[in-house]
């Protein structure tokens, strides 16, 4: 249950050895049949992390004293400077959350705003995100700014452009997703240059970031950072994290913690109380899942996937395929299209009830289209029978 947490693989697995991905899918319980693609709604933990939260309750209903001391030293001890490590963050600039919805509302609610001050962000934000600054900006006199960004996305430089030419003096924070919901790349790493170079304060939500590829926070160089990790990363539901660096946390209280002072810890900032300690000592398990694969291993697996599923569907008529075949603006593993004249978005149902095909609508952005989302443990023919599977939809539209 406690597991150790290994050093990330370092080997280069081939992204198309059958027999290593295949041994690696034999560690998933999805029932016999179905073909889970729906890997950006909610990842689905290999069987050692489901195994692990169950342990755990268990140990909690055995022994609940032990058991609150061990996980606390186990979750404290290992867990927290594993994932640390992992997001190449610095000690004190992690705190634990439930989800990227959780560290959205940690970041927007906590940010040194005063009436007047202006927030830039892109119109493809997510309501998890879009929902809560719309209550800050009614609550205190803040006013949002949405840059309009086009989808498909036209290239790194277009978002580049369209976000300076936005910033003036009255603009004190970017906000914006790693990832968005259809799996666009943005470049973070130049958004943040520029934001730096304007006096820009930067908070990402990269709920569809980690897990997927490497993401190195002090590469990123950004101020804030939240992440869901039951997503790419494969963590049990209700698992996420909030990244506030230790220049940023001075200025940044959160509704349980004031602003630290300097060299404080950002895990003052997590909500209080007591919390599933089971479920968040199971990320241990799946940072060791992941690292005895490698996130370059993950990486590499997921663009190949990706790749082998967006030339599938260029042989489709009437479908648009939204998704760039960039890899500089798209993300590893989340492809979307739609059909000319059709609303595909309705497809989803039939998709799973009648073919136990599962992925998701994208409904957004203008589109109505369908997210198509895979995983390390996906396959190749499972890609295969999802692409038949949706030339039969489109007969059937005649
Ligand atoms: C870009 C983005 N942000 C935030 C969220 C919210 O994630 P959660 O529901 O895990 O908090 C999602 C969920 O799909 C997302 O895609």
């Amino acid at each position: 249950m406690f597991t150790a947490i290994s050093g990330p693989q370092t080997c280069r697995i081939d992204p198309r050895d059958r027999d290593y991905w295949a041994e690696v899918r034999s560690r998933f319980i999805l029932e016999p049949g179905h073909a889970y693609l729906n890997n950006a709604a909610l990842g689905m933990p290999p069987k050692p992390v489901q195994d692990s939260v169950a342990e755990g309750f268990r140990l909690m209903s055995e022994n609940p004293s032990k058991a609150k001391r061990v996980f606390h030293d186990y979750i404290e001890g290992e867990l927290r400077p594993a994932m640390t490590g992992f997001l190449r963050a610095k000690t004190g600039e992690i705190a634990l959350a439930r989800n990227a919805t959780e560290g959205l509302y940690h970041i927007i609610n906590g940010l040194d705003l005063a009436p007047g001050d202006r927030i830039l962000m892109t119109t493809q934000e997510h309501p998890s995100a879009v929902r809560p600054w719309k209550v800050r900006s009614e609550r205190d006199g803040i006013e949002i700014r949405e840059v309009h960004i086009p989808s498909p996305l036209a290239g790194e430089d277009d978002i580049l452009e369209r976000i300076s030419e936005a910033i003036d003096e009255r603009v004190k924070v970017l906000f914006f997703c790693h990832v968005t919901r259809g799996g666009y790349l943005y470049p973070v790493k130049r958004l943040c240059a520029l934001a730096r170079e304007r006096g820009l304060i930067t908070a990402i939500d990269g709920a569809q970031a980690v897990g997927m590829m490497d993401v190195d926070l002090t590469e990123i160089d950004c101020d804030m950072y939240t992440n869901s990790l039951h997503k790419w990363f494969l963590g049990p539901a209700g698992t996420g994290f909030l990244y506030v660096n230790h220049a940023m946390q001075p200025s940044f209280s959160s509704l349980y913690a004031p602003a630290s002072e300097p060299g404080g810890d950002a895990r003052h900032y997590e909500i209080q109380g007591t919390y599933d300690l089971p479920v968040r000592a199971a990320l241990g398990t799946a940072l060791d899942f992941l690292n005895r694969i490698g996130i370059d291993n993950i990486e590499r697996r997921l663009r190949m996937l990706s790749d082998y599923l967006r030339k599938a569907l260029l042989d489709i008529p009437r479908l648009r395929l939204l998704t760039s075949l960039s890899h500089d603006i798209s993300s590893p593993g989340s492809t979307i299209f739609e059909f000319d004249g059709i609303n595909a978005a309705r497809w989803r149902g039939p998709l799973e009830e009648e073919a136990n095909l599962h992925v998701d609508d994208h409904d957004r952005d203008g589109h109505r289209g369908i997210r198509i989302s895979t995983h390390y443990y996906n396959t190749t023919d499972e890609i295969d029978r999802c692409v038949d599977k949706l030339k039969e939809m489109l007969r059937r539209e005649g």
